[in-house]
């Protein structure tokens, strides 16, 4: 099931709270699309099955690509891979980039699933949040999809700024479930040192909100979601039957993956690769075919394991005793079934054939069950 990743890394302007990588200047927009066409033929031999299941344009903001340029990378990708018939193919968009034009564009280039950045529908909040768009654009944005006959949306939500209250994140919920998409990410604001918001925490003109208030966020958002028939299958993912995105679960299955464009990330089972973050040195370095665009780590036993449970613990599908065993010396399954059994009595953990998720208890403290599990 393996997949591509196309990293577009260009936006309108910079959120506050965001370090993705990215540049707000779009001169070399398309000579960047050129490279990632030469990355493409230069990387040929990085999957060995040349079977593709999904392709997933992300960023900064694929919307701003013009259809001429998502059009050769497709082309490109179609003519060096065998794309399955049904192949999950999604673009993140801005909701200001949506209109008629660019929807009817999305429709031709077989785009068929949209991952629409809508954050929050409070317009104070997105003026903070430094976003391109108001609220009612990330509505229209929506309806306007639905109408061109997009049927598989996601939507990004961000809980947890200092906006946000149980009063009006419940208004948020039922906003959301109103619109009619099949599926949600839903993340609590990280604070990122090199953003905006980094900067002013740092100097103390901002403040974060403590856990127990985001613990409250995060357990509505469970129970309103779940009683809308959205699934939660990975902690910031809910989607209902049938919609979960194929291309993340793919990851956190540990499915091979490549990564094309700046500060991309790759994964073929027995190594992680990761693109130079820098649009400049990028070009430079493909252009000259020289390898030095990328790094690669191959990864320990040690480290496949403490990846494999981090990621796992997070899905419906959970850590699986078998896998561990078939794919881990016996001394760490030991120590795993040692320590999960704590979790257990805590409630915490559960096990179901040989599988184990997390309770709802356990799904506050994720993060830290998963490091405590790490070898
Ligand atoms: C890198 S963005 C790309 C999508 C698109 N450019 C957009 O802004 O809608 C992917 C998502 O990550 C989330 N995100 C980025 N930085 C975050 C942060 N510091 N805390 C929480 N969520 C964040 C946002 O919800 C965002 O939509
Ligand atoms: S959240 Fe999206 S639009 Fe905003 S800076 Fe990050 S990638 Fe760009």
């Amino acid at each position: 099931m393996s997949g591509i990743y196309i990293h577009i890394p260009f936006c309108k302007q910079a959120c506050n709270y965001c370090d993705f990588y990215f540049s707000t200047s779009l001169q070399n927009k398309e000579f960047l699309v050129k490279n990632i066409l030469s990355e493409i033929d230069q990387r040929i031999n990085y999957l060995p099955d040349k079977q593709i299941h999904t392709i997933y344009f992300g960023g900064g903001t694929p919307s701003l690509l013009s259809e001429k340029e998502t059009f050769l990378i497709l082309e490109k990708v179609y003519k060096l891979y065998k794309v399955s018939n049904d192949a999950e193919i999604t673009l993140e968009c801005n909701p200001d980039d949506l209109n008629e034009e660019k929807l009817k564009e999305l429709k031709r280039l077989e785009i068929n699933r949209l991952s629409i950045g809508l954050q929050s529908f409070d317009e104070e909040e997105l003026k903070w949040m430094n976003r391109a768009h108001t609220a009612r654009e990330s509505e229209s944005s929506i309806k306007r999809s639905q109408d061109r006959g997009f049927e598989n949306i996601t939507i990004d939500l961000i809980y947890g700024s200092k906006f946000s209250n149980l009063a009006n994140w419940k208004k948020t919920l039922d906003k959301t479930i109103a619109l009619k998409v099949p599926h949600i990410s839903s993340y609590n604001l990280t604070i990122e040192d090199k953003t905006k918001l980094g900067h002013d925490f740092k100097v103390k003109k901002e403040v974060a909100i403590d856990d127990e208030k985001s613990s409250e966020l995060f357990l509505e958002m469970i129970d309103r979601l779940e009683k809308n028939d959205f699934i939660h299958y990975e902690i910031s993912n809910f989607g209902k039957e049938g919609f979960f995105s194929r291309h993340n679960s793919n990851y956190w299955k540990g499915e091979h993956y490549l990564g094309l464009g700046p500060s991309a990330h790759s994964f073929d089972g027995k190594s992680r690769q990761w693109n130079v973050a820098n649009n400049n040195l990028y070009i430079k370095q493909v252009s000259e075919n020289n390898q030095a665009f990328f790094e690669k780590e191959i990864l320990t036993e040690k480290e496949r394991f403490n990846e494999y449970i981090l990621t796992s613990l997070r899905t419906i599908w959970g850590i699986n005793l078998d896998y561990l065993k078939t794919n881990f010396n016996a001394e760490f399954v030991k120590v795993f079934q040692e320590q999960i059994a704590e979790y257990i009595r805590q409630d915490t953990v559960v096990v179901k054939n040989k599988t184990y998720t997390l309770t709802e208890k356990g799904k506050l403290l994720a993060d830290k069950i998963a490091s405590e599990l790490f070898v």
